[in-house]
């Protein structure tokens, strides 16, 4: 093969496996299997080992801790891991219940579990000790995800109970919350990377990464569902759910014991609405016949149980009218196409929107304005367009164009080659772009300013009070302009300019994080700051001083050259500098890093006095201590203020959990 061929080869492989990890992320329309996906990246990583020369820098191969399977070791299941059949029709259920009756007779209950939407997994025990954490795979074999799975907080590594069998598989289902899913998205969005479209999506990808330090930051949950060993010691499915739970397992509290069909549909009906109040997902109901005996007596298909079956929701899905279809500008420039829909009820919510994500989704479903649309509302919050209906298309319909200009200010969009988003790259004159980088310096999260809101910072920018971040410490000398503005009473723009003045105590990182550099998240702020202690020296870094601070990878590296590259952004900092702002990690902050709280787990419940729960989870962390989501065997303390909830403490007191003031936290410091 000649070098132009190899090239263009190898260049395919690229665009092809981005275009792959683009249609199961962002359109969870999976176009590949797992297994072909691994095999063209193990040739396209084969191909730049031969020809480093042609490698191209967007290469899937180059993602760091990226999302993409990669090897793990293959493990046979030592029972197969079989799926249900399913059904979305009642009349299917009452079906499945006359073969069961006239298979085994009348005798017989349900349980009834809900169907949570993540991905299976297998856990091995031997002697108390957990061994092995096998994915599904192909059902007869999968992948080991040991390390992986061991920073999921409610799986446990070793047994209380005495009382259990010696060797058992216990299988279950691994999944992320909707809050957990939908800030961490944000937080991915945040930093120019790919969203995932559903919970279920960014579970599997999580559980599929190579660095186990990222999975841990990632919050994962578990439910348990069955249990299998060579010789069971309980004789229902039921029995052995409530000893589960005794032996340490989380199990499901919805789940329920039926007497018939009838019992069955009605728990179906419960779920069909009150699954939204969940903060999980779930994609159905899970049917199974509780004695195991009389499961033994049914047995398998080919693939399925004969004593389970799933009942599966269908997607809520509505039919309106796409009005039109407007652009979003963000705070880094990503320009968002939004559908403005003709409003219509689904799933209990009037819905007027649906996001159309990039150029490309527009293209996909061709779309013209006054289409009519099936927009659905799966387990997303934000509900999306699946198809048009063209039978409905009126003649001379306007195709949607995705615009070259950013609809706010006019510049020419950019667009990187292989990636999905436009961005406007005039990000000191764009007027959404301004108002989106002063809300992020204020919020919570970075310089966490009392008395100032989102829509208060879009006033003064109206108004002309602010232009950039470093104006907001100008604000007390405008006093006379903010008394005149509605809304404003004395006692709140004193709020206001107090809080604003308490902000220059703020530390560096928060300072760091705050300026809306892109890609430089909260933790990259954190190491930043501590890897290289003041901003004097970040100004002056160089690719391989910035590149050799932990978490500091290329594209971090080189978005911080470019950010200081820019005179404005020089001014900004000297001004910031000027009015007080915390440039540098003072003496006390570098002494608050230490190890020693490394292997200690920490809840933090109730309201302190002197700090927030952030500020006292930041210092937990940063002393080496880890935080859990909830009180456990594993809890080592409960750092526990005012007014904690009564179910916490009683449970604390029950698994004899220390109860530890904020004092006495900072004694252990000492
Ligand atoms: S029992 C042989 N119970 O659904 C029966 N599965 O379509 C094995 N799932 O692969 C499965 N919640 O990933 C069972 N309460 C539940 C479940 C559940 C979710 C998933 C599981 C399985 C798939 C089958």
């Amino acid at each position: 093969m000649s070098n132009t061929d190899v090239k263009e080869q190898m260049d395919a492989l690229v665009r092809e496996l981005n275009q792959h990890t683009y249609n199961y992320y962002v359109l969870a329309m999976p176009t590949i299997g797992d297994y072909e996906f691994d095999q063209k990246l193990a040739e396209l990583g084969r191909l730049e080992k031969e020809y480093p020369e042609f490698m191209d820098p967007d290469s899937p191969t180059q993602k760091v801790g990226g999302d993409i399977t990669k090897t793990f070791q293959t493990v046979q299941h030592r029972w197969p891991m079989l799926s249900l059949g399913n059904t979305y029709s009642e009349q299917d259920l009452r079906d499945f219940d006359e073969r069961i009756k006239k298979a085994i007779g009348v005798g017989f209950e349900y349980v009834c579990e809900l169907k949570f939407d993540g991905l299976s997994i297998s856990l091995t025990y031997e002697n108390g000790k957990l061994l092995r954490a096998v994915t599904r795979g192909d059902g007869t074999k999968g992948d080991d995800v040991t390390t992986n799975v061991k920073t999921i907080n409610n799986i446990p590594h070793r047994l209380k109970s005495t009382e259990i069998p010696e060797n058992f598989e216990i299988r279950g289902e691994i999944f992320m919350h909707r809050a957990a899913f939908d800030r961490l998205n944000r937080e991915r969005e945040e930093l120019g990377e790919i969203p995932y479209a559903n919970p279920r999506n960014f579970a599997a990808g999580t559980v599929k990464m190579q660095d186990s330090k990222e999975v841990a930051k990632r919050p994962l949950d578990c439910f348990l569902y069955g249990l299998n060993t060579e010789r069971s010691p309980f004789k229902t499915h039921w029995e052995s759910l409530q000893q589960l739970k005794t032996w340490g397992f989380n199990i499901c509290n919805h789940n329920r014991l039926a007497s018939g069909i009838d019992d069955v549909l009605d728990f179906i009906h419960h779920w069909e609405n009150e699954r939204f109040k969940l903060s999980y997902d779930i994609d159905g109901i899970v049917i199974k016949v509780n004695n195991y005996s009389q499961q033994q007596e049914l047995g398998f298909t080919a693939k399925f149980p004969r004593w389970a079956i799933s009942y599966k929701y269908k997607a809520q899905e509505v039919e309106t009218i796409l009005e039109r279809v407007t652009y979003q500008v963000g705070r880094t420039g990503a320009v968002t196409p939004v559908a403005n829909l003709k409003p219509v009820l689904l799933a209990g919510t009037t819905v007027k929107r649906a996001t159309l994500h990039n150029a490309n989704e527009i293209e996909r479903l061709d779309l013209h304005i006054g289409d009519s649309v099936f927009v659905e509302k799966g387990g997303e919050i934000i509900p999306k367009i699946i198809n048009v209906n063209l039978d409905k298309r009126n003649a001379g319909a306007a195709k949607v164009v995705y615009p070259d200009h950013c609809p706010e200010c006019g510049t020419a969009l950019t667009r990187k080659e292989g990636e999905a988003v436009h961005y406007c790259p005039n990000d000191e004159g764009c007027p959404p772009q301004i108002v989106g980088k002063i809300q992020h310096f204020i919020s919570r999260r970075a310089m966490n300013i009392d008395g100032l809101g989102n829509e208060t910072i879009e006033t003064f920018y109206q108004k002309g009070l602010i232009r950039h971040i470093p104006d907001l410490y100008t604000l007390h000398e405008k006093a006379s302009e903010l008394i005149s503005l509605d809304r404003f009473g004395e006692r709140s723009i004193d709020n206001m300019l107090q809080g604003i003045e308490r902000s220059k105590q703020m530390p560096f990182e928060k300072v760091l994080f705050g300026l809306g550099i892109r890609y430089v998240g909260e933790t990259v702020a954190k190491k930043l700051a501590y890897g290289i202690k003041n901003i004097d020296r970040l100004i002056k870094a160089d690719f391989e001083t910035l590149n050799s601070i932990e978490e500091i990878g290329q594209r971090i590296a080189e978005s911080i050259i470019e950010y200081f590259r820019k005179p404005e952004h020089l001014t900004q900092v000297a001004k910031l500098k000027a009015y007080g702002l915390q440039f540098d990690v003072s003496e006390n902050e570098i002494a608050l890093q230490s190890d020693r709280l490394t292997g200690k787990t920490f809840v933090i419940s109730g309201v302190f006095e002197d700090h927030s729960r952030e500020e006292l989870k930041d210092i937990i962390e940063s002393n080496g201590g880890k935080i859990l989501s909830g009180i456990s065997a594993k809890l080592d303390y409960l750092l526990a203020g005012d007014n904690m909830g009564p179910s916490k403490l009683e449970k604390a007191n029950k698994l004899n959990i220390p109860l530890i003031s904020a004092d006495d936290l900072f004694k252990m410091l000492k």
